[in-house]
């Protein structure tokens, strides 16, 4: 397809990241691998996917956690099926990251550094632009078709607890950073996400989170996954001020992560942050 379609595609589901995707397509173009890095609920996923949908490849996606091994990357042989036939095609199951190559489709790996590095090593040789295959003990070396790309996301502020990652592996990347969207931009996302046609409940629900990342009470605040949800439980129109902080704490509780030395609860500084949004003409007691 003609890079302006793909860029067209992306755009009608995508706001705001009009450069990233063209990067990404040039990337792709010259077999480069990507990395997309950034916080929770920033498009890293969306972002992947939809360059993914809009170049109508076939797509593979695998979670990195600390068991995953090269083996379950590249594929296995079925003992049961070496037994009758021998190591060949017949035995091997292919993983995700080989019928990525054999199918010229995107092998989408998320959450990487998650992953052990010995599995991530094991795979730089179909990463690398200029070799594009990987080595399949006792079976053979596949070679990548046209087609084949790969893109990564990681989370920065994920890497306590997770394994660092090869530099081999980022020499290989490039690497696109994405951060939260504000303002206009991320009422447009609510908008797309939710329908609501509440122009001014999106407004209030964008302000609400991002208060929650800028608010000194909160190590961590909420992403736009937070306005989705807030928008799509009050878009029915409810005013009434206890349902609306019950749903406010329904939604951040479990996302935001209070300063180590507030006294107050979770629930205190939210209500604070909704005085401010949403209670504004509220009599303070
Ligand atoms: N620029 C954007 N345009 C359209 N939708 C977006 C954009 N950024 C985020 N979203 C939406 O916000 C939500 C979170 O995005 P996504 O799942 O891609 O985040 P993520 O970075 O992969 O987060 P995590 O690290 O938690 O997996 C999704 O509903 C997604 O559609
Ligand atoms: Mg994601």
């Amino acid at each position: 397809m003609h890079a302006q379609k793909i860029l067209n595609a992306c755009k009608k589901n995508l706001i705001d990241l009009d450069e990233e995707i063209i990067l990404i397509l040039k990337a792709i173009g010259q077999n480069l691998s990507i990395i997309i890095e950034g916080e929770s609920g920033t498009g890293k996923t969306e972002l992947a996917k939809t360059v993914a949908a809009a170049l109508k490849r076939p797509f593979y996606r695998v979670d990195g956690d600390e068991n995953l091994t090269i083996t379950q990357l590249r594929g296995w042989f079925d003992p049961a099926l070496v037994i009758e036939s021998g190591f060949g095609e017949d035995s091997f199951i292919p993983g995700p990251l080989t019928l990525a190559m054999l199918n010229g489709g995107l092998f989408f790996f998320n959450e990487v550094n998650r992953a052990p590095s010995e599995s991530i090593n094991g795979a730089l040789s179909a990463m690398d632009s200029r070799e594009r295959s990987i080595e399949i003990p006792q079976y053979k070396n596949i070679e990548a078709e046209y087609g084949f790309y790969t893109i990564f996301t990681l989370n920065p502020s994920e890497y306590i607890g997770t394994n660092p990652l090869p530099e081999a592996f980022f020499d290989r990347c490039i690497r696109i950073y994405l951060s939260h969207k504000t303002g206009k931009d991320a009422e447009k996302i609510v908008k797309l996400r939710t329908s609501c046609t509440d122009s001014e409940l999106i407004q209030k629900c964008v302000l609400f989170t991002e208060k929650t990342r800028l608010n000194s009470n909160f190590e961590r605040g909420a992403s736009i996954r937070a306005a989705i949800q807030l928008t799509q439980l009050l878009m029915d129109g409810v005013s009434d001020d206890n349902r609306i902080l019950l749903t406010i704490n329904a939604v951040f509780s479990g996302k935001i992560k209070l300063q180590p030395d507030i006294s107050r609860s979770v629930e205190e500084c939210l209500e604070e942050i909704a005085e401010e949004v949403f209670f504004v003409n509220r009599p303070k007691n």
